[in-house]
């Protein structure tokens, strides 16, 4: 089910302003739509006043209740207004609302509670308020609806209406995202249908119409590079195989013009990745080497290189992970899932950077071929690697892809992996992990999560935990035993990264979610778009 997004201007319409308070009003009213979404804060609500007599209130919704003949006054008599954050009061359309020509089929009302105050305003407390309105329009009745961005931004400049918009596509996107839906062959059941709103109406006005209007076409391509991430995470294993990641990533030459290249075994063999191929060789499918391609920047610019780690399941392979819950494994490869998805949104959006995504991709199985712990391999960069536990694999798979991203000199590269369950236990299933000894790279990446509540921790890198990735017999060894699990693994990585700007994120506690809700999230996607719009 997608959901249509679109824009419309009323030039004039200001709910702040006395002088066009009531005209603009009008104008929203006048709208044939099945829900208008208006934003109070606890100011109006005061000015309004509980006891006053209606013909003596001031101020927004004493303006609305006249249009509506009333309603609000009653509304509030009856104590459904509140000053709470994010409470909801919808009025229906009566008689007397068409002496007024309004042809709103409802009106929702949605409570700021202090957040006129700037100090207050955040983009959490946002989050709260637009996920309450969302929620009353995933009602079957209301097919479109008219969300009128300034009402909840009357003090606020651009940057913040775009943080705001993007984030309200963002959720009005994981309200509607059905899998059965999308993938009609898996799954027929009844209440996987949407019901859910087809069109959401971002209206604004000339103080904000470029910036909306920006914020709405990067909202939708990043629901679609989110839908896209989803899809692939959730497709079970023995259809999202290494090739058909390979498929899904040429698919989108013919969509969005990437230029993809997918290299084969014998290519990968030839390129020396012996470690990514240590990993692949337990299995009967064959390994993948996806690169693809954005150019929106200038020719000769350095690109900003995502590698996604691509293990399309990780039994563990000989060192055998146990029964329970492991059919989550076929997420492993939401590292994957979450670079083709950014590459598909950042060519939907015409982003003006060049970005390469990579993608090593293979399953992690046990078998007569597959490697034993205690065996040694080369990898790409020559340095040999003691493969102590064959279920640390995930970074037996990027350390090639990290030294082949060289060739491309990169801006920087930012690698994206269910790397560690130690990433779990550390941060829980709220943040990703961060891992970079770049400064400027942190402050980005934390910056552009807390943009789009797709956020990150950093964790540290030092070289103190390298000790514990000592091996008797080859270079480095894959484990560095149960002790800050999380940064040895991507102290590991970060033996291959040395020519570049680095950056590395676990997604391990946040790319899915387990239990009744099991799916996967889309992350994390908003958060790379959000850089990636940030750098260009
Ligand atoms: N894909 C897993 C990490 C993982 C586990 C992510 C559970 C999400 C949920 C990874 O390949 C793995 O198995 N890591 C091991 C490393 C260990 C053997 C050093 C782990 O975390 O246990
Ligand atoms: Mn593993
Ligand atoms: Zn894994």
């Amino acid at each position: 089910m997608t959901i249509q997004f679109s824009t419309k201007i009323f030039p004039q319409a200001d709910l702040g302003s006395q002088k066009s308070l009531k005209s603009s009003l009008k104008s929203l009213l006048a709208q044939s739509t099945d829900c208008l979404i208006l934003a109070y804060s606890k100011v109006d609500l005061d000015s309004f006043g509980g006891s006053k007599a209606a013909k003596t209130k001031s101020g927004f919704l004493a303006e609305l209740d006249q249009l509506l003949g009333g309603s609000v006054n009653h509304a509030n008599v009856v104590g459904d207004l509140d000053s709470k954050q994010a409470s909801i009061c919808v009025f229906r359309s009566e008689k007397r609302w068409v002496t007024n020509e309004v042809k709103a089929k409802r009106v929702l009302l949605v409570g700021l509670g202090d957040l006129q105050l700037t100090s207050e305003r955040t983009l959490i407390s946002y989050s709260k308020i637009a996920r309450a309105a969302l929620k009353v329009l995933s009602g079957n009745a209301i097919k479109d609806a008219i969300w009128f961005v300034p009402s909840f931004s009357l003090t606020h400049q651009g940057s913040f209406i775009t943080d705001e918009v993007r984030l309200t596509i963002q959720y009005a996107g994981d309200q509607a995202y059905r899998f059965g839906v999308r993938q009609p062959a898996m799954k027929f059941k009844a209440k996987d249908h949407p019901d859910t709103f087809k069109h959401l109406v971002f209206a604004g006005n000339d103080a904000c119409s470029k910036e909306l209007k920006e914020a709405v076409a990067q909202g939708v391509a990043m629901v679609e590079g989110m839908n896209l991430a989803k899809d692939l995470g959730n497709l079970p294993p023995n259809i999202c195989t290494p090739s058909y990641l390979g498929k899904a990533a040429q698919g989108l030459t013919k969509k969005v013009g990437l230029k993809v290249e997918v290299l084969g075994l014998k290519q990968i063999e030839a390129l020396g990745m012996g470690s990514f191929l240590s990993v692949a060789k337990g299995s009967d499918t064959p390994p993948q080497f996806i690169v693809m391609r954005h150019q929106g920047g200038k020719a000769g610019e350095a690109p900003i290189v995502l590698v996604g780690k691509g293990i399309t399941f990780d039994t563990g392979g000989i060192s055998l992970k146990p029964g329970e819950a492991m059919d989550e494994m076929k997420y492993d490869m939401c590292g994957a899932a979450s670079v083709i998805g950014t590459m598909y949104a950042a060519a939907l959006m015409k982003l003006k950077k060049n970005v390469i995504g990579v993608v090593p991709t293979c399953e992690n199985m046990p078998s007569g071929s597959a490697t034993r712990p205690g065996d040694i391999v080369k990898s790409m960069s020559g340095q040999t690697i003691e493969i102590l536990n064959t279920d640390a694999e995930g970074r037996l798979i990027l350390c090639d892809a990290l030294t082949y991203v060289e060739r491309f000199k990169p801006k920087v590269v930012i690698d994206v992996a269910t790397l560690t369950g130690a990433c779990i236990i550390a941060l829980g299933h709220v943040h990703s992990g961060l891992f970079s000894d770049d400064e400027a790279l942190v402050n980005a990446l934390t910056k552009a999560g807390k943009a789009s509540l797709d956020t990150v921790w950093r964790l540290p890198l030092d070289a103190a935990y390298h000790e514990q990735l000592k091996s008797n017999f080859a270079d480095v060894a894959n484990i560095g035993g149960r002790p800050a699990g999380s940064v040895t693994a991507a102290c590991f990585l970060s033996r291959f990264t040395e020519k570049y700007h680095w950056a590395h994120l676990d997604i391990a506690g946040t790319a899915w979610k387990s239990g009744a809700a099991k799916g996967s999230t889309g992350r994390p996607v908003p958060l790379l778009l959000n850089y990636l719009i940030e750098q260009s």
